[in-house]
């Protein structure tokens, strides 16, 4: 009987999706033997789920709960095939994405600090920020107090499960959608990464919504960020390595750009790193796929591709085929 090792700490309930015929194994985060099994569902975190892989043997098949798998391949090395949670973080992600782009639009962290400081007549440091930002001097009357998104460019660089969901959630807003992956695409158009450069400068608001690999790998550097529209919005939902943490600080102290970012490198952001005192950025501790609704979502994936495991079919979210 296939054995299928999960971590301890999930509610049982949840684990009622899983096909029969299997025996599931639960693995406690101080696990301190050795336990045979065919098929790993690591621990969501990372850390807990360093402390358990030494102690498995025969492991075959990972099946992740989560999107982003990079800690995966290395530590289990290339005889393992490796399935990721595609698609669980999908509505989380994309409503944090448009929350962050409305959020910075509307210029929600600074009205915080004014709400905080019991200040009404800051306000007028909105059209400051509008102005600073955009280098729009002209004379609004009444000024400007927050911008709006609809009408605007919003460039995906990534355009899989998260970033076609982002694109639903922006139908309404009417926005001009440039698209971005690996492969280009016709219906609809998507263009190739060689033609970032030149996207760039197109876009108000640009998502990063890709995995970090090799290639994507500080993909936003010194010279996108020169190519970017003054006051373009860059939203990182994806992995804080895509972008050069030290050409964001630069072009945010600037003036050049703002920012909201789920993620960050290094993560955990330590407490007196410079990104945390720059202007015009918003960060979040990487949250951005949480929700009640994850554990469900991401244990039927997992539940789902076991399943095709087991029939002998082709499996879907394959990160890595064993070799
Ligand atoms: N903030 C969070 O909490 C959170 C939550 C979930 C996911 N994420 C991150 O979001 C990423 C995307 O998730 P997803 O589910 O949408 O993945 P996905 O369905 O696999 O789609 C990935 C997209 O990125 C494109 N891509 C891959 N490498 C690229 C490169 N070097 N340059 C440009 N485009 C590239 C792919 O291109 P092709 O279509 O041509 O293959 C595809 O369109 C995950 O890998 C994870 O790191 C973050």
């Amino acid at each position: 009987m296939l054995r299928v090792g999960y971590p301890a700490i999930l509610d049982q309930q949840l684990l009622s999706v899983m096909p029969e015929g299997i025996e599931l194994v639960p693995l406690p985060d101080g696990l301190d033997h050795a336990i045979e099994i065919d098929v790993w569902i690591p621990d969501p975190y990372s850390t807990r789920a360093l402390r358990v892989w030494p102690h498995l043997r025969g492991v075959r098949l990972v099946l992740s709960l989560m999107a982003g798998t990079e800690w995966i391949p290395r530590t289990v090395g290339p005889h393992v095939t490796i399935c990721n949670a595609r698609g669980a973080h999908n509505i989380s992600t994309a409503e944090w994405t448009l929350t962050a782009i409305l959020s910075m639009l509307k210029f929600l962290p600074l009205y915080m600090d004014i709400q905080r400081s019991g200040d009404w007549r800051r306000r007028s440091e909105a059209t400051l920020a509008y102005q600073h930002l955009t280098h729009d001097g002209r004379p609004y009357h009444p000024p400007v107090k927050l911008e709006e998104l609809t009408g605007k460019t919003v460039l995906l660089v990534g355009y899989g499960e998260i970033g076609k969901e982002i694109e639903r959630l922006l139908a309404p807003f009417r926005v001009d959608i440039i698209r971005v992956a690996r492969t280009l695409r016709t219906a609809p158009p998507v263009h190739t990464v060689n033609e970032l450069d030149e996207l760039l400068p197109r876009a108000d608001v640009i998502v990063l919504i890709l995995p970090l690999t090799a290639e994507s790998k500080g993909l936003i550097g010194p010279r996108q960020f020169a190519s970017m529209r003054q006051g373009a919005l860059l939203i990182n939902a994806a992995r804080g390595g895509i972008v050069q943490t030290d050409a964001l600080v630069d072009a945010l102290n600037a003036g050049r750009i703002r920012a909201a970012l789920d993620v960050t490198d290094p993560e955990p952001l330590p407490v007196d790193h410079p990104l945390w005192r720059c202007p015009n950025l918003l960060i979040t501790p990487h949250i951005g796929g949480s929700s009640p609704q994850f554990d469900a979502r991401s244990l039927q994936v997992a539940a789902d591709e076991l399943r095709r495991y087991m029939n002998g079919e082709p499996l879907k979210n394959v990160v890595q085929a064993a070799t």
